[in-house]
């Protein structure tokens, strides 16, 4: 379509157009022509052999197995079921691998055409590489191609929010020994570059053009259940220099990474149960309620909602801004026995076991007498708890991160004792640290060589946010800022305070926006960090530009829920209806070529 309306001018008669399914199509077969051809006996429908072919070039869709119609589904499990068995690639929700693109199947199928040594171009959605499915695919594509080149565009590169896309270009070859010896070229664009730098690149030996970053890997290496993303930016690379510098330590040295950071936050992660400190309706309070029940002695400061949280230091004062708007900003916390409590006190705590009641859908557990969840019910259990109530007390803590970020993993310090609830990510110190020393370790934290290690191995949603989980925390190689000398710590406390107060003019740095307009602060870190380790300045570039990608491409996983447009193009492409309630799309029993 693209090239018809280009109007491109070369007359032919050799041209043979099958309008089918391409599933339909089965290789080496015999099919008729869409047209009728005239001879002495009249008009026949002209008959085309499908031969093997040289190379297979196409840009199938980014079509979710689970989003096509049965008829294609089964289309496609008739034209390459064994095969999508044998790799563990059948698609569908109770499938072995969930959420796979069809266009994996587009190429599976597209092999089957090849002649030996023949190619296959095609431009693709580049979700694969990051995800478990892309492991399998990617099994499938070492035993059946030498990977010509992998090339990964970021999505920046276009001026509209487009679904991230990559080229794929591989060449059919039977001969194992051929193809463990192919060097695969991965490389990834980032900025202004040419086909023609491209074809050099993949073709010759050269260096990569300006604006891609590229690295040539044995075919053999590719085996294994690695995801082709970690291959593309061999991020190991760099976790084996921050490993083996004698200033850094694994986060579990210094610190206990904690989901909240309650006395019940403790047990629970001791005992690796749910978290969360229990119903907000009634542990999270705010100023009136307090006041209206006489909870004085038994509130103390929390952040119950990462929202109240924007920038990289929490304050006394942040907390006083917003315990004065009437916001939740206090936790119940009642280390006392009943028999020992005032009658306000008392009769809050009655309120929680018969009246006050959960919100959250009743689908959902909802609607539960609050003393009696899940949560309340396994502490009232617990003989270090006086019962379901009491959440123990407050563990100072020092930093906390967001668990769920969206375009960064923001790390915050604290200067007074505050509460956190479980998606804060609360750094336990292990060891006595300095408020210098908290900050100077602050500043790493939020620097692109962190972020980088939790991009490669927190959990990435489908929903586009990266999660940090205790156990990923622990691992995240740190500064040990007690081998620092004074001069370090200091400057390094003082690019914090930097990052702060840049933050704080921007009223936050919460927003994609704002971390943007934080780049220099955060390069400012990445240089010092990175000149501590003796890296050259193109590496740190690296590290950055690995950062921008790996968030890119997480967060534009995001934009595919709205494909308003076909990637790499510009253009507005038709809106797919939305989903029933079935969960299935209503044109579920459509074709896919019946949406052009
Ligand atoms: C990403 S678009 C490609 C657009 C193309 N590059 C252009 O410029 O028009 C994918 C195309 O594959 C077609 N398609 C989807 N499923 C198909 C199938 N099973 N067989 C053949 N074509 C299919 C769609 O109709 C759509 O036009």
């Amino acid at each position: 379509m693209n090239l018809a309306m280009r109007d491109v001018r070369h007359p032919t008669s050799d041209m043979n157009i099958v309008v089918e399914d391409f599933f339909n199509v089965p290789p080496r077969t015999a099919v008729f022509a869409p047209y009728a051809v005239k001879n002495a006996k009249g008009q026949i429908k002209k008959e085309i052999i499908i031969p093997n072919v040289d190379a297979v070039v196409a840009n199938p869709p980014y079509t979710r197995y689970v989003e096509i119609s049965e008829s294609t589904r089964n289309s496609i499990d008739r034209a390459i079921g064994p095969i999508m068995k044998t790799y563990g690639l059948q698609g569908g929700i109770r499938g072995k691998v969930t959420e796979t693109g069809i266009y994996i199947y587009f190429v599976m199928y597209a092999a089957q055409f090849l002649t030996e040594g023949g190619r296959i171009g095609m431009i693709i959605s580049n979700g694969w590489l990051q995800t478990d499915y892309g492991i399998a695919f990617a099994n499938f594509l070492t035993s059946t191609f030498k990977i010509k080149a992998v090339i990964d565009f970021s999505s920046r590169l276009f001026s509209v929010p487009i679904i991230a896309t990559c080229v794929i270009l591989l060449e059919k070859c039977s001969i194992e020994n051929e193809r463990e010896n192919n060097n695969a070229v991965f490389g990834y664009v980032n900025g202004k570059t040419t086909v023609d730098a491209l074809i050099d690149l993949v073709e010759t030996e050269s260096k990569p053009p300006k604006g891609t970053i590229a690295r040539r890997v044995k075919q053999r290496q590719l085996v294994g259940d690695q995801k082709w993303i970690q291959v593309m930016f061999n991020p190991e690379r760099m976790e084996q220099a921050l490993a083996s510098n004698s200033t850094f330590v694994k986060m579990s040295e210094l610190f206990q990474p904690l989901r909240g950071n309650t006395t019940w936050s403790k047990v629970a992660f001791d005992k690796a149960l749910r978290p969360n400190v229990g119903p907000g309706e009634f542990f999270d309070l705010d100023k009136g309620t307090v006041n209206k029940w006489g909870l004085e002695k038994f509130a103390k400061p929390a952040i119950t909602g990462i929202r109240q949280s924007k920038f990289f230091t929490f304050t006394k004062n942040d907390w006083r801004e917003l315990s004065s708007e009437g916001k939740k900003a206090y936790y119940f916390i009642c280390h006392t026995r009943k028999s020992d409590l005032p009658k306000g006190v008392l009769e809050y705590i009655k309120w929680g076991e018969t009246q006050c009641r959960t919100t959250i859908r009743e689908s959902r557990g909802g609607g539960e007498i609050c003393s009696r969840t899940w949560v309340c019910q396994e502490r009232a259990k617990n003989k270090d708890f006086y019962g379901w109530y009491d959440l123990g007390g407050v563990i100072p803590t020092p930093i906390f991160a967001v668990r769920h970020g969206w375009y960064k993993t923001r790390f915050a310090v604290t200067d007074f004792p505050v509460a956190m609830y479980d998606a804060a990510i609360a750094l336990i110190p292990k060891t006595k640290l300095t408020y210098s020393q908290i900050q100077a370790e602050a500043a790493y934290l939020n620097s692109s060589f962190c972020q980088l290690h939790i991009e490669t191995h927190g959990r990435a949603t489908s929903g586009g946010v990266i999660g940090l989980e205790t156990k990923v925390a622990e691992q995240i190689p740190i500064l040990d800022v007690r081998a620092l000398s004074q001069k370090q710590i200091e400057e390094l406390s003082m690019l914090f305070n930097g990052l702060e107060q840049k933050a704080r003019e921007l009223e936050g740095a919460d927003t994609f926006e704002k971390i943007q307009l934080l780049t220099n602060e955060i390069q400012n870190i990445d240089e010092y960090v990175g000149n501590l380790l003796r890296l050259p300045k193109g590496e740190i570039k690296l590290v950055q530009a690995m950062v921008r990608s790996l968030v890119d491409r997480r967060t534009s996983r995001a934009h595919e829920a709205k494909p308003e447009t076909v990637a790499g193009k510009d253009m507005p492409r038709i809106k797919i209806p939305k989903k029933s309630k079935k969960g299935l799309f209503d044109t579920a029993n459509q074709p896919l070529d019946k949406w052009t």
